[in-house]
């Protein structure tokens, strides 16, 4: 029997070997390995033999049947080989053929729009600061005048992601940036600043057409000697004129804890024109940021003497602001990833 197996092995093998078709191949595989082939016909007669010799000729039918198998598995990987490298040879590469067009990316809106309010603000003398996304409680609300259960932070849903005395979350404003800024380049609040800080923010919304879990917002930050609301005001409506053109815009008073006083500007409803719309709900405007004088205690906190330095803030949430150019209804359509309303843009 032991024999017998080694001798089919040998011939399998053997066979194999000279094999270099489909047809003949799937005829080696029956023969041999085919469920009447030989190698079931010799384990078969493993019954027959005595109590003895039945595990070592067991062992070994098996042993075989891995080998052919492994075999007849290498074959088809040379057989393809073969065949790749007789076509390279007999239909030589023709590389006058046409490639295939590769589509052409694009820059997705939120970024465009982005790049947009860069061009704006770097024409006015803000240079783009970036500051982190993962922020502290302390920079993202304490430093800002927003303790630990002021009222204020109900406006700022939180994701946190380590519930520890130092809370470390996603920031939800851009305004921590401030704080940063002020650390970083204000040189122990010595230096003159004018930057902007973009970037991505992230609330736990009920997301809807207006609302979704991330957006991206744009901080501005000037800091100076003589800085005074003139300058916020003068500044925000030149900004408005280059980026929605010749419309009205106006200031409301407004109240956020970091600045004082705050204002809430709004521009001429780019919509209706002022005429009233569904959009600006038929009042002719929209609101377009919220901004104010650094307060004191902010301007201290970023290294600065409030008695000598003083500065104006704004920020506004900038897909409102590709929505209202293009007058895309629904805020989810910024990270839904269809192409269709991608390739729009
Ligand atoms: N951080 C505010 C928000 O997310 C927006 C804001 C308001 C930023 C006034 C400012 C500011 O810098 O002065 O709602």
């Amino acid at each position: 029997m032991l024999d017998e197996l080694n001798q089919l092995k040998d011939d399998a093998l053997e066979q194999l070997a000279h094999i270099w078709d489909d047809a003949t191949l799937e005829e080696w595989r029956v023969k041999f390995l085919g469920r009447n082939g030989a190698l079931a016909e010799a384990m078969t007669k493993n019954g027959t033999l005595s109590k003895e010799e039945r595990p070592a000729a067991g062992k070994l039918a098996n042993e075989t049947k891995l080998a052919l198998e492994s075999a007849f598995q290498a074959k088809i990987g040379a057989m393809k080989q073969r065949a790749l490298f007789e076509s390279l040879e007999s239909e030589p590469l023709d590389v006058t053929l046409p490639g295939r067009p590769v589509k052409r990316g694009r820059l997705h809106p939120a970024t465009s729009n982005l790049r947009e309010l860069y061009r704006h603000w770097g024409d006015m003398g803000f240079q783009v600061f970036r500051s982190r996304e993962v922020e502290s409680d302390e920079t993202n609300f304490q430093l800002l005048n927003i303790p630990p259960h002021h009222p204020a932070r109900d406006n700022w849903s939180t994701f946190y992601i380590a519930d520890t005395n130092q809370r470390v979350l996603l920031r939800t404003h851009t305004s921590p940036g401030q704080i940063r800024a002020m650390r970083e380049l204000g040189q122990n609040g010595t230096q003159p600043i004018r930057v902007i800080l973009p970037g991505m923010c992230y609330r736990y919304e009920q997301v809807s057409a207006r609302y979704d879990i991330q957006f991206n917002q744009l901080e501005g930050l000037a800091i100076g000697r003589n800085i005074t609301f003139a300058d916020l005001k003068g500044t925000l409506t030149e900004f408005a004129h280059r980026m929605y053109g010749d419309r009205p815009v106006r200031f409301y008073g407004d109240h956020f804890p970091f600045t004082e006083p705050s204002a809430q500007m709004d521009v001429g409803c780019i919509i209706c024109d002022g005429a009233g719309c569904a959009i600006c709900k038929y009042t002719g405007y929209l609101e377009i940021l919220g901004s104010g004088m650094v307060h004191p205690q902010v301007l201290r906190n970023g290294g600065y003497d409030p008695n000598e330095w003083s500065g104006f803030a704004f920020g506004m949430g900038t897909e409102r602001v590709a929505m209202l150019k293009h007058r895309i209804e629904d805020i989810r359509y910024f990270w839904g990833n269809d192409l269709r309303f991608l390739e729009q843009f």
